[in-house]
């Protein structure tokens, strides 16, 4: 009875354990057949009540059927195991072939572009590039520069006043006396960065706008000096057929002061829609730094003399990018940027 009972069920777990597809199915055959209210395990438990005769024989038979049902379950987790490997071998198989999705990159900002093709011509005329604070002394922003308390170019720079004698810098002018005061002679330097002016925006006004400036201290640097300098900057910037014109101007730091045009970049001169028909574009402010400038940041104007200049960085990139409205440099709208 038992002996059949016996291979009924070692028929049935073997036919079930080649049926499971999974690993846990397969677990639960084992509880259902070896586990602790097992099938065979009852059987074992009731050994007790047959003969002497029978139990060894029949005992012997049980133990029998439980190691092969449990090879055959270790046999058949062996092969599910194999399967899923490679089941999951194929499911992340990656198709490099397949075409990416490509990330966006960014542009350089026209600002950026003009900035660092300005810091190249003067690097490669031995300047080297200096910083200065955008929150900055009001002593540095105007007095150093022998603007008085009441001068007008105060009020043509109205800024933003933060208290305490500190202000947000008008101009990137303020460079040129830290330079001076750290007392390190010669200078060659240019400084670009950001200004600001309390201006209402529109097209061609910004609160916050562009500058870089130069200054050039050393003995014996005269006027030609300057020319020859600001020239073979302007050729660099915008072509060898560009000329340049020298009017005068005053700015209170530097003496004598001049404005710099150059013949237009798009025409060559004679007259178009980017220089109003005038032939020419204002480029920059300069001069001879101002002897008092000088004596104001320690330094001998007997002995020394040099010259500066200045120049608004937006309406150059504005120019040479054709971009007719101010606002759009900073706006960040990847569209508009993505066209430089
Ligand atoms: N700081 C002047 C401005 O913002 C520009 C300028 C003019 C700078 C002449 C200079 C200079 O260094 O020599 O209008």
């Amino acid at each position: 009875m038992i002996e059949k009972k016996l291979e009924k069920i070692k028929n049935e777990t073997i036919l079930k354990i080649e049926n499971s597809e999974s690993i846990k199915q397969l677990e639960e055959i084992k509880v259902g057949i070896l586990g602790k209210k097992g099938e065979l395990t009852s059987i074992l438990k009731s050994l007790g009540s047959l003969s002497n005769e029978e139990r060894p024989k029949v005992g012997k038979i049980v133990n029998m059927t439980r190691g092969n049902l449990e090879k055959l379950l270790n046999n058949k987790r062996e092969m599910l195991k194999e399967e899923a490997l490679k089941n999951s071998l194929i499911e992340e198989t990656i198709d490099v072939t397949m075409k990416g999705k490509a990330p966006k990159l960014g542009k350089v900002h026209p600002m950026t572009s003009v900035i660092d093709e300005i810091n190249t011509i003067f690097l490669g005329m031995g300047y080297e590039t200096a910083d200065g604070p955008e929150i900055e002394k009001e002593y540095y922003n105007f007095n150093a520069l022998n603007i008085e308390e009441n001068h007008p170019a105060r009020d043509e720079q109205d800024t933003f006043y933060l208290g305490n004698g500190f202000l947000l810098r008008t101009q990137t002018s303020p460079v040129q006396i830290r330079k001076m005061e750290e007392g390190k002679l010669p200078i060659k330097i240019i400084s670009p960065g950001r200004v600001f002016r309390a201006d209402e925006v529109d097209a061609t006004h910004s609160p916050s706008f562009h500058q870089v400036e130069g200054l050039v201290i050393d003995e014996n640097i005269s006027m030609a000096y300057l020319k020859g300098t600001l020239e073979a900057f302007a050729k660099e910037l915008l072509g060898e057929k560009t000329k340049v014109k020298f009017r005068p101007h005053h700015f209170p730091f530097t003496e004598p002061s001049a404005e710099m045009d150059v013949t237009c970049f798009v025409c060559n001169g004679v007259g178009c829609k980017v220089c109003k028909y005038e032939g020419w574009i204002e480029l920059l402010g300069c001069g001879m730094v101002h002897p008092k400038v000088l004596e104001m940041s320690g330094i001998d104007s007997k002995k020394y003399s040099g010259f500066a200049f200045g120049m608004g960085l937006e309406r150059l990139a504005m120019l040479k990018y054709e971009i007719k409205d101010l606002r759009l440099m900073y706006e960040n709208n990847v569209n508009f940027l993505k066209q430089f």
